[in-house]
């Protein structure tokens, strides 16, 4: 692990960070190639807060969102702790910066106590990286809202971090915007 003092990891409000992150984010997925993906026509929430993983000579270098959600799970509610938009600068990645700012994230989500399980959305060939760190698959089926109205939200692997709960399959209804 190259994590050292000259790295910086913080947690910011999500629409204030969102400057900062951008580039990022557009880097990772530039829309050219966000239009080629199965999420790319998606609507997605913003985020409530954002780890930033930041260099003194280079900026934010990594981030990921964190989503607060009251959803419900067959149909009970539960407080959700969202996961997405993780990313590390390209010429940053392999020295460890995802995983301090995933562990970040979820030291977050525990430190508000009434959080069930951590839950984000991720493409095949990133699933490993998460299951190396903790998380689970959710066999289950997966409601979002979209623009249109309420749709199955199927383009994108949903996998747990547990907490409170450890859920591995039935209806899952985010109520919103998925992310
Ligand atoms: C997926 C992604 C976020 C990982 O970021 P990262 O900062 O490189 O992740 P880490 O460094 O924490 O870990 C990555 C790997 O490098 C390894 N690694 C960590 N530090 C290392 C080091 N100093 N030297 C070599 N390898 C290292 C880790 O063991 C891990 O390997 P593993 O997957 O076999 O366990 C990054 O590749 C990325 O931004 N991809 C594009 C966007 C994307 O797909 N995001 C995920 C959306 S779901």
């Amino acid at each position: 692990m190259e994590i050292g003092p000259d790295i910086d990891i913080g947690l910011e409000s999500g629409d204030a960070a969102w400057p900062k992150v951008e580039p990022l984010m557009q880097a990772a997925w530039p829309d050219a190639v966000r239009a080629t993906l199965p999420w790319g026509h998606i609507v997605f929430a913003h985020a409530d807060f954002r780890v930033l993983v930041e260099r003194e000579d280079d900026g934010v270098v990594g981030h990921v969102g964190i989503y607060r959600r009251r959803a419900s799970l067959n149909g009970r509610p539960v407080h959700i702790g969202g996961i997405g938009g993780v990313v590390t600068r390209a010429d940053h990645r392999r020295r460890g910066y995802a995983t301090v700012a995933l562990n970040a994230a979820i030291a977050t989500l525990k430190h508000e106590g009434s959080i069930g399980f951590g839950l984000l959305f991720c493409a095949p060939h990133n699933e490993a990286f998460y299951r190396a760190r903790g998380w689970h698959d959710f066999a289950g089926e997966v409601v979002a809202e979209q623009p249109g109205g309420q749709v199955r939200f199927d383009v994108m692997k949903p996998m747990v971090f547990d907490l409170v709960l450890r859920p591995r399959s039935g209806t899952l209804d985010l109520h919103g915007l998925p992310w």
